[in-house]
């Protein structure tokens, strides 16, 4: 039988943080043993901000071969630059014809990015692309952290709106959502997701941060004036969120952490927390440093050329349906 298709996306600004690994990348590596997985570095989706160009072309890149030290395997997953395959586009044109501007307008994200500046079309757009590149290729399942539910909520009404107005031709995809760690916090601020555009570094864990500088962050990271280490969100979300990441990578349930934890001091925890971090990230980080940059970018390469082939084929089918073929 034919195996199920996954597609998910990660933007390559800024570097990739412990949020990023657990909220979306682990069930990305996850699911690739069930799943026809095609897994995307969404570039285009990455420049809907003023950026610079050399700092830009160089996270691009890098973010390649971090996601394949995280476990993006280039030998049983399709993984390319969405800016390489250009049906990406052109199907977000064509979706875009059957969007409503009110609803795009309502997105949370739309609405917090957007606040303050002057809105651009690319910010308003950036939910169609995104339902274009999970719809491109017929994905069922998408594995995303919990800021991109809406995003899906999307993409669902999109597929029911053409295969209705042109007949099925969209599986209605669902998303993948961990139970746990799908809304990392920030270190500094537990009441905001850890998140790649925080000012502040000291907020989020990256997946190369060398052990010295994840003690430091850890034990910076903000908790609250009492000392009893235990798992409630309304009064200790920052000792919530550190016993949720070290739950994540050590493997331990909360409750057991809490038992171990419970009343050894958040010094002791937070030295506990940085070990479990440090252990769980040491093979992404000698992974990374075992790739070889011109080989990551010959992989990227040969990937977007099976991609342009396979979404030639689907785009045909498009076009066929809304009637620019023939
Ligand atoms: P982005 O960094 O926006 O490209 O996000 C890449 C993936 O990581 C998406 O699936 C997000 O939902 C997920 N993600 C981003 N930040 C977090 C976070 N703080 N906690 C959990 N998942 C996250
Ligand atoms: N919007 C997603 C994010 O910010 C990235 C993304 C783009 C994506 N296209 C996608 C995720 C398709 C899943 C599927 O994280």
């Amino acid at each position: 039988m034919d195996r199920k298709r996954v597609f998910s996306g990660l933007q390559p600004t800024g570097n990739v943080h412990v949020g990023n690994y657990l909220g979306a990348l682990r069930n990305w590596v996850r699911l690739q043993d069930d799943y026809d997985c095609i897994y995307c570095i969404v570039d285009l989706h990455a420049m809907t901000g003023d950026y610079d160009v050399a700092a830009f072309a160089e996270e691009r890149r890098n973010a390649a071969r971090v996601l394949i030290a995280c476990g993006v395997d280039p030998a049983r997953s399709l993984f390319y630059y969405q800016s390489e395959v250009p049906q990406h586009t052109e199907l977000a044109w064509i979706l875009g014809t059957m969007t409503g501007v009110g609803q795009l307008s309502r997105m949370t994200q739309y609405k917090d990015k957007a606040k303050g500046s002057e809105a651009r079309l690319g910010l308003l757009a950036y939910p169609v692309l995104m339902a274009a590149d999970i719809l491109l290729y017929r994905a069922h399942a998408v594995p995303v952290g919990d800021d991109q539910k809406q995003h899906l909520e999307l993409t669902r009404d999109l597929a029911i709106r053409f295969n209705s107005r042109f007949g099925d031709e969209f599986p209605v995809p669902d998303p993948i959502i961990p139970e746990h760690g799908d809304r990392i916090m920030s270190l500094q601020n537990p009441t905001a997701k850890m998140s790649k555009s925080d000012p502040d570094e000291g907020s989020r864990i990256l997946v190369l941060d060398p052990p010295d500088v994840i003690r430091a962050k850890v034990k910076r990271a903000v908790t609250d004036s009492g000392s009893g280490v235990r798992y409630d969100w309304e009064e200790k979300p920052g000792v919530s969120n550190l016993l949720e990441i070290m739950s994540l990578f050590s493997g331990a349930s909360i409750p057991a952490l809490e038992a171990e934890y419970g009343s050894s001091g958040y010094g002791k925890f937070k030295e506990a927390v940085a070990e479990a971090v440090i252990v769980g990230l040491a093979p992404i980080r000698a992974a990374y440093e075992a790739l070889d940059d011109a080989a990551v970018e010959a992989s990227m390469r040969r990937h977007a050329a099976a991609a342009r082939d396979k979404a030639e084929e689907y785009q045909l089918r498009v076009r066929q349906r809304v009637g620019l073929a023939g």
